[in-house]
């Protein structure tokens, strides 16, 4: 895999798309093992990345939920967040819109006050300390039941200030985005925006699905739209962005050869596509090696890679004159490089 350049590297960027879950290094999955006597079923950091050998989104995922039970004190969820932003931050990511998954904690018995205190307190010390802002997305677990997603949405809603959006993941095949009609309407009423995956292992049609029934702002993956022209028309003019994932496609094998990717041909077709890492610990790379793995595959030009990173800042729910100003340091940037 080739390294990120130099120009990659010091590119201002946003992420908008990355499961916090999902930045779990095997070191931190080991320690935080280790400091909460949880039993792993792999002893060593060689035998867990051997692991991450995935033939498709479920088998990833029951891995995935599995080193959850790693997370069980508020600290756990500062400490991953704040590695998470360390990381970040080095990446010249200058905006973070984070994923979480509070059903994955709460049906372990963890409270969902620590998970959501854990993760704000090191959002919070980032924006002083690191001057990096964030804003939190919380995901209901799609193959679970609408009532369950309820049921966390009225325990969210105490937590409206510090929650943003919210979102739709995990195995997408045979739970549709209608399934969570009513779930969404409420989170809407209450203030919430929306995302969902949709498109990544599912259908078009579920895109279509996530925008009619769900009224997203943004398609989080959406690989799949290039199927439905009518689909990408609609996309394309109403300028709803999609949240790519380029490492994570390839190791779920959502694309054969990152050659085959699909952002060429949406950006081509006038989408808004964004270049994001899911979840990096166990993908093989951050934002910048997703960056690096596409341009090389698809032999990107650099007004691309500029496009890319302005995309990421306008698809982001950041207010215009936080846009403004985050896209003013990429053109500064653009300038001198
Ligand atoms: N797809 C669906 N659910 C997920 C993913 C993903 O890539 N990562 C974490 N939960
Ligand atoms: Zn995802």
């Amino acid at each position: 895999m080739s390294a990120p350049s130099e120009l990659i590297r010091g590119l201002p960027k946003a992420e908008l798309h990355l499961h916090i879950e999902g930045t779990l290094e095997p070191e931190m999955m080991l320690e935080f093992a280790r400091r909460n006597g949880v039993k792993l079923r792999f002893g060593s950091v060689e035998a867990l990345r051997a692991a991450y050998d995935f033939r498709n989104l479920q088998q990833f995922l029951d891995l995935y939920y599995q080193a959850t039970a790693v997370l069980r004190e508020r600290r756990d969820f500062y400490d991953l967040t704040w590695a998470y932003l360390e990381k970040a931050k080095r990446q010249t990511i200058l905006h973070a819109e984070i994923f979480f998954d509070p059903q994955a904690h709460t049906r372990r018995g963890v409270p969902f006050a620590d998970v959501v205190g854990g993760i704000h307190d090191a959002l919070r010390d980032a924006k002083r300390q690191l001057g990096l802002s964030s804003k939190l997305i919380l995901c209901f677990l799609r193959d679970l039941d609408a009532d369950d997603a309820m049921a966390v949405l009225d325990e969210a809603l105490a937590y409206k200030d510090r929650i943003v959006a919210v979102g739709l993941d995990s195995a997408e095949v045979g739970n549709p985005p209608a399934k969570f009609r009513d779930v969404f309407a409420h989170a809407r009423r209450e203030g919430f925006l929306t995302v969902a995956h949709a498109g990544e292992e599912g259908p078009a049609a579920y895109v279509r699905e996530a925008i009619d029934a769900l009224h997203v702002s943004r398609i989080d993956h959406g690989n799949r739209s290039l199927d439905d022209d009518a689909l990408v028309a609609r996309l394309a003019t109403a300028r709803i962005p999609l949240t790519l994932c380029p490492l994570s496609n390839l190791r779920l094998r959502v694309v054969d050869d990152l050659a085959n990717h699909p952002l060429r041909r949406m950006l081509q077709k006038g989408l808004v596509v964004t270049v994001n890492s899911d979840d990096p610990a166990y993908f093989g790379g951050y934002v910048n090696e997703n960056y690096a793995a596409i341009q090389a595959a698809l032999r990107l030009t650099r007004e691309e890679l500029f496009a890319l990173a302005r995309n990421s800042f306008e698809a982001s729910f950041l207010d215009p004159e936080s846009k403004r100003a985050l896209i003013d340091r990429l053109d500064a940037y653009s300038a001198a490089h």
